[in-house]
């Protein structure tokens, strides 16, 4: 089978790499992807929004299955649009991405479902929410635009003056358009940080273990947000008992829900979760795989994934047997290029790749890259996530550490402590 992968960040190239090793896949296109991808898949020179170019180049190149990596192409609309032209996509449908595209939908349907999440007031007008916050008690506070933001639409603030200042920036200005049609202000949550994803065909979920991300920039989660600056697989804070809680009160209510909403859910779907006293709490829903989530995820995947995808599209999950995974952890670093999550240059050579490739357990999946000349360059801000495998946490970010010393390019630069959250509460 021929298979489209929609995208080009370091996740794509992940399921494109892991897609590709599957023995039924002849061929893996990937739209419009980057230099990693142009080396374990063909790159196809089409947007991840241009689904009039997609759906032909899937019909014209025998295309069995589409993977539609990020979340702006679904929330648009894109896999209604496949399955429109008769042809399988992986992921939600513009209705059921509503999960991810609307903090507010999202609210009601938690809410619905008696899912555990902070409690939390919707706006249509800035100054209703502002009166709102002038009216309680002075308690920190998340405000969020409704909308998708890049991860920029969300103000954690500890006083309410702050909360007022996020507020007025989010009415006053143009930064975000259509997603500031609605404000939410919610309690702010204490606890530490989750990712548990799933992949469900709208009736049987399959539970992928859990991870955790590095959204900060600097080392010791200081500095300014991020795409995400490394992630790691499993997340030891989250036990079996707890897994099964997450599963019991978290994910089957919300997918239920979406079937009772006539948004059945189809894809992945990942839960932002915070570990409060109180239990686990749902953040936010995301209808994709995570970036860099997605990366040690499937490092660590030893079943076929075109097996686990294929079902959930055709709707028989429940026929399938549980994937199996390497029991050892994976940790992946993101390098980035100066001046990221601000302004950073484009078209620095990048040296020392087939150094990394040669070391065992490694990975390295590019995220902003291309071919230039024949040379691999940075095109982006997160450029590459190194990614391996190890006996331990701890060895795994060795072994990731070790590759990210091979490789070099000017202005290079990543967190050095990848990991270490997982290793000071747990041990190795
Ligand atoms: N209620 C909350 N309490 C504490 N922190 C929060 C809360 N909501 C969001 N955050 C923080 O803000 C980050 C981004 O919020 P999220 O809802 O995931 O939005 P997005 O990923 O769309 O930007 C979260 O990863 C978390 O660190
Ligand atoms: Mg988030």
């Amino acid at each position: 089978m021929n298979i489209l992968v929609v995208g080009n960040g370091g996740r794509e190239h992940a399921l494109a790499w892991k897609l590709a090793k599957s023995p039924r896949v002849e061929r893996v296109f990937v739209a419009p992807g980057n230099a990693g991808t142009a080396i374990d898949a063909e790159n196809v020179d089409i947007a991840a929004n241009d689904f009039a170019k997609l759906i032909k180049f899937a019909q014209q190149n025998d295309v069995g299955l589409t993977v539609v990596g990020p979340e702006v192409p679904l929330a648009a609309g894109i896999v209604d649009a496949f399955a429109a032209a008769k042809l399988r996509a992986f992921g939600p449908s513009k209705l059921a991405a509503e999960l991810e595209a609307s903090k507010v939908f999202c609210k009601n349907l938690l809410r619905q479902a008696d899912v555990p999440t902070a409690d939390a007031q919707a706006f249509r007008n800035p100054a209703a929410a502002a009166r709102y916050l002038m009216s309680r008690e002075d308690v920190p506070v998340v405000v969020k635009v409704d909308g998708l933001a890049a991860g920029k639409g969300v103000f954690v603030c500890g006083k309410r003056a702050e909360a007022v200042a996020a507020i007025e920036r989010i009415g006053e200005g143009t930064e975000f358009g259509e997603a500031a049609s609605q404000i939410v202000v919610e309690e702010r949550l204490d606890g530490e940080e989750v990712s548990v994803l799933a992949i469900t065909d709208g009736r049987t979920i399959v539970t992928l273990p859990p991870c955790q991300d590095h959204k900060r920039a600097f080392d010791g989660d200081q500095g300014p947000n991020t795409g995400g600056m490394g992630a790691y697989c499993p997340a030891p804070v989250v036990d079996e008992r707890t897994m099964r809680v997450i599963e019991e009160q978290v994910l089957v209510p919300t997918i239920h829900a979406m079937k009772r909403s006539r948004r059945p859910f189809r894809g992945v779907l990942y839960a932002g979760l915070m570990m409060t006293n109180q239990g686990p709490k749902v953040l936010e829903y995301n209808v994709r795989f995570g970036d860099p989530e997605c990366q040690p995820l499937l490092m660590r995947l030893e079943s076929d994934l075109l097996d686990l995808l294929e079902a959930t599209v055709d709707r028989r999950l429940e026929e399938i047997d549980p994937p199996a995974w390497d029991p050892r952890p994976s940790v992946c670093v993101v390098m980035a290029s100066d001046g990221y999550p601000g302004a950073y240059k484009r078209g620095q050579p990048i040296r020392g790749l087939d150094e990394a490739a040669k070391l065992p357990d490694v990975k390295v999946f590019h995220a902003g890259t291309a071919t230039m000349d024949g040379q691999v360059v940075a095109n982006g801000g997160r450029v590459l996530g190194v990614t391996a495998v190890g006996t331990t946490i701890s060895a795994a970010k060795r072994q990731a550490y070790t590759a990210v010393k091979c490789i070099r390019w000017d202005g290079a630069w990543c967190r050095k402590d990848i990991s270490d959250k997982a290793v000071a509460s747990f041990g190795s």
